[in-house]
């Protein structure tokens, strides 16, 4: 394994640095950022997609699988952006968007047309089924006038691709290695575990289709002969799968070294815990004990298993971790240490999300005005309808839209917190004062730097087991890592509240490896404190 050792970086390219002023974030502004990136100590960076798009859903929804969105730049800048990123010895991640392509990509187009050859590309039936698309309504949308529906799992604009179509995987290998071939390393695979549809579509109305098309055992075969032809040829490739609905056991499978799938796996349970009965659209204080739960389940038995987790808390589909799990009124310092420490110190690799390095917090945007993301768009009608209120409808968007970790990386106090001179594509956050000119050097953006540092001279952080640990804290997510002789005991008190416990014995004359507090009182957290102890 060559990357468990590695930190890995996650910008969302539109909102991240604008250098031509018409308000989107660009290449050219990422490559003038890679000497702050180097500085912090991430080895990658990973980039939400940057092919050219209509952008119903982001860039993701692609039209052109091999080229550059003119919004952000050119193949020249692109260039210049892995030149520099080398230098630095930072290499990139892009985005792969392999399920589904924009209905103006030009497969799309041509099926539309009556192309036979570009019809088998795709979802196509007489009648749609049952299921839902996870972006609301049914799963299907009439193919132009022929009277057949495609499928769209995601947005309308998203035409679900026909893997079973050899043609469709030998164009997807094609865009795969066009990519590496350019320099890159590193790819990220979006929903990747829905790629394999069962062959019979069955209506299923228990879960609108999602076990027809999720986690299919073909997954794995596809996932094994992408492997096999594109980036499994390079030793230093890192990949990582967005996993939808996964489990555990299927993620070990799709991690496993032996096994030539994918190099780590994304998933989303412990952030699905201020879920209301399962629904994302409610305001609920995240149920701990079911964080820590799920936490302590994935992190052992990935470990037992020899599987391989990404670890994160934000990313651009996710509210600020920060603000969902801290009361950043009086604990934003301590909270975004404390987060960060309980993540870079588990089994996996590391996720930075822009601005979490930090402490930036939700923007707080105060009118819907504000929200660009056609998911909390609908969700807002969604609300509305269910009989809710303009300002709970509002007050549920600010804690969970996806638009929150969207809005502008603040690097100083200038104009538009400097993401840009022109008007902004998407409203800045309401909390100026956090910026990377007031926090560089700070307590939050120093200690993620210890962390990263640490990572790479530690073997136990990035080599250890894990082992749950104070199962039944209220307050404590901890757990043991163990390597040889060695073992570090991480505790994380998620609480604003001080909290006693009981040291494992064995841990007495265990040294500190790493606190976000100056002082330690044995058997003792302060609100947000995390301690590190190593017994050598
Ligand atoms: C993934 C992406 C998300 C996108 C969806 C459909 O979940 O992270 O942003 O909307 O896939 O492509
Ligand atoms: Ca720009």
């Amino acid at each position: 394994m060559t990357f468990n050792d590695k930190v890995i970086y996650q910008i969302y390219p539109k909102s991240f640095l604008d250098t031509n002023g018409d308000g989107i974030g660009d290449l050219l502004g990422i490559t003038s950022k890679i000497p702050y990136l180097a500085d912090l100590g991430i080895d990658m960076i990973w980039l939400n997609p940057i092919y050219p798009s209509p952008q119903h859903d982001n860039g993701y929804d692609i039209s052109d699988y091999k080229a550059i969105d003119p919004i952000f730049g050119s193949f020249a800048d692109f260039d210049e952006m892995i030149r520099v990123g080398k230098k630095y010895h930072i290499e990139f991640m892009l985005d792969m968007v392999l399920n589904h392509v924009s209905t103006e990509h030009e497969w799309f187009q041509k099926a539309l047309a009556g192309d036979k050859y570009y019809q088998d590309f795709f979802i196509i039936r007489d009648q749609p089924n049952d299921w839902l698309s996870k972006f609301g309504g049914s799963a299907w949308a009439p193919f132009g006038e022929t009277g057949k529906y495609y499928l769209h799992l995601y947005e309308t604009t998203q035409a679900d691709l026909n893997w079973r179509n050899e043609n469709v995987r030998r164009e997807l290998i094609d865009v795969v290695n066009f990519w590496r071939a350019k320099g890159i390393s590193g790819f990220r695979f979006d929903v990747i575990n829905v790629i394999g549809k069962d062959q019979q579509l069955l209506d299923n109305p228990v879960d609108g289709g999602k076990s027809e098309y999720t986690d299919k055992p073909i997954v794995h075969d596809y996932l094994q002969m992408l492997n096999q032809s594109t980036f499994g040829q390079d030793n230093s490739s890192i990949t990582v799968g967005e996993m939808s609905s996964t489990t555990i056991e299927n993620s070990i499978l799709y991690t496993r070294p032996d096994r030539h799938e994918l190099s780590m796996v994304f998933s989303f349970y412990h952030l699905k815990t201020d879920y209301e009965n399962g629904d994302k659209w409610t305001k609920m204080t995240p149920d701990f004990a079911k964080l820590r739960d799920i936490l302590h389940v994935w992190g052992k038995k990935m470990s037992d298993g020899k599987g391989w987790n990404a670890l994160f808390w934000t990313n651009h589909d996710q509210p600020r971790a920060l603000s969902r799990f801290v009361d950043t009124d009086h604990f934003r310092v301590k909270g975004a240490t404390m987060l960060a420490a309980s993540e870079h110190l588990s089994r996996g690799t590391p996720f930075v999300y822009m601005g979490e390095e930090i402490g930036m917090v939700n923007p707080d945007y105060q009118s819907i005005e504000d929200f660009e993301d056609i998911e909390a768009i609908n969700a807002y009608k969604m609300l509305l309808k269910s009989g809710k209120s303009e300002t709970e409808a509002l007050q549920i968007l600010q804690e969970k839209a996806r638009d929150n970790s969207r809005s502008p990386m603040q690097w100083d106090s200038s104009k538009n917190s400097g993401f840009c001179t022109g008007k902004p594509w998407i409203a800045l956050g309401n909390h100026p004062d956090i910026n990377v000119a007031s926090e560089k050097n700070g307590e939050i953006y120093s200690f993620y730097k210890k962390l990263i540092q640490l990572r790479k001279d530690q073997e136990i952080i990035s080599k250890g087991s894990y082992i749950p640990a104070f199962e039944d804290s209220d307050s404590i997510y901890a757990f043991i890592r163990s390597l040889g002789k060695e073992k570090l005991l991480v505790l994380n008190n998620f609480k604003d509240q001080a909290v006693s416990f009981k040291t494992p014995q064995e841990f007495n004359k265990a040294d500190i490896l790493i606190s976000n507090y100056d002082n330690y009182i044995p058997g003792y957290l302060q609100p947000y404190q995390s301690i590190a102890l190593i017994l050598k």
